[in-house]
């Protein structure tokens, strides 16, 4: 597979909320082959701090040159990346991974929660286009409905309907998007596809499990070099050993990873 180390141009940088930022960059190589699931590493200061650089899921691409990337500001990488400004250059490496496996004869429902949204409006959009007359349902999540509402704009502007749930009840159900899940009558040939914190995507793999259903998880976990040479992102798997979420992941069928389930 195809990767770049490219110098981006960030052609757009919006606040969609005071934590939540989004930049469009300006990449054809990348936006040209990347799919959905995949992430690129992006060097977030000039110097060396910090050293390494960050993972972020591709979030949507457009026109085959300009693809985004959707974060909250959570640390020093992120809030540096938060004060670019447009017209800028950043250093990107990518695509990267192992994204979203689709197969258009079963049904999909696509599960977020908090950033981890992300990555799911890249595969909302191919699924619309590839997937023609079984547009798939989609429940997200987040604390608040301020933090939700920036994210679940771009699904419904593809008419797709969305199952909202916050924890403080400001935005859909009053609870976990795992309480709306239960609620859905998922098809027997539906594949989940799920990002998120851990506990939530525990719990999704375990009633998908229990009903036979396929379910597919992006791990975002800490990864310093983001092609295999570090070890920083393993996760233990069913068969023995572990696995390497930047390169045979992030994403991952649920039943190859051992959960640790408390
Ligand atoms: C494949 C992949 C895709 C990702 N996609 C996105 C995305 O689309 N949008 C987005 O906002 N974030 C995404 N992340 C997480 C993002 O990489 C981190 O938030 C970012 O690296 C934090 O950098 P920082 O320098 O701001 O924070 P740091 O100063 O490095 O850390 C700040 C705090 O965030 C915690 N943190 C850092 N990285 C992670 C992580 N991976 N998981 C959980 N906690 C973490 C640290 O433990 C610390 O408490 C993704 C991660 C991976 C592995
Ligand atoms: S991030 Fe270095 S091996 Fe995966």
């Amino acid at each position: 597979m195809s990767q770049f180390q490219k110098k981006s141009y960030i052609s757009r940088l919006e606040y969609l909320s005071p934590d939540i930022v989004r930049i469009t960059l300006d990449s054809p190589e990348i936006a040209r082959i990347a799919q959905p699931g995949q992430f690129v590493m992006v060097k977030t200061g000039n110097g060396k701090d910090p050293l390494l650089r960050r993972p972020f899921s591709i979030s949507q691409v457009s026109n085959d040159r300009y693809f985004q990337i959707l974060f909250k500001v959570v640390g020093r990488g992120t809030s540096l990346l938060a004060h670019c400004r447009e017209g800028e250059n950043l250093s990107v490496l990518g695509p990267l991974g192992s994204g979203f496996q689709v197969d258009c004869t079963g049904s999909h429902c696509l599960v977020g929660g908090g950033i981890g949204i992300a990555p799911l409006l890249f595969l909302a959009k191919q699924l619309s286009r590839i997937c023609t007359g079984n547009p798939p349902l989609v429940v997200l999540g987040a604390r608040t409905g301020e933090e939700l509402e920036p994210l679940i704009n771009d699904f419904k502007e593809l008419g797709l309907s969305v199952h909202a749930a916050t924890d403080d009840g400001s935005l859909g159900h009053h609870g976990f998007v795992i309480d709306v899940l239960k609620g859905l009558q998922l098809a027997a040939d539906a594949t989940t596809y799920v990002c998120g914190p851990h506990p939530m995507m525990l719990a999704v793999h375990l009633l998908c499990k229990a009903k036979n259903i396929a379910c597919q998880v992006s791990m975002e976990t800490h990864m310093a070099c983001g092609m295999g040479a570090c070890l920083g992102c393993i996760v233990p798997v069913e068969k023995g050993g572990y696995a390497h979420a930047c390169f045979e992941g992030p994403v991952f069928d649920a039943e190859e990873l051992l959960w640790e389930v408390k």
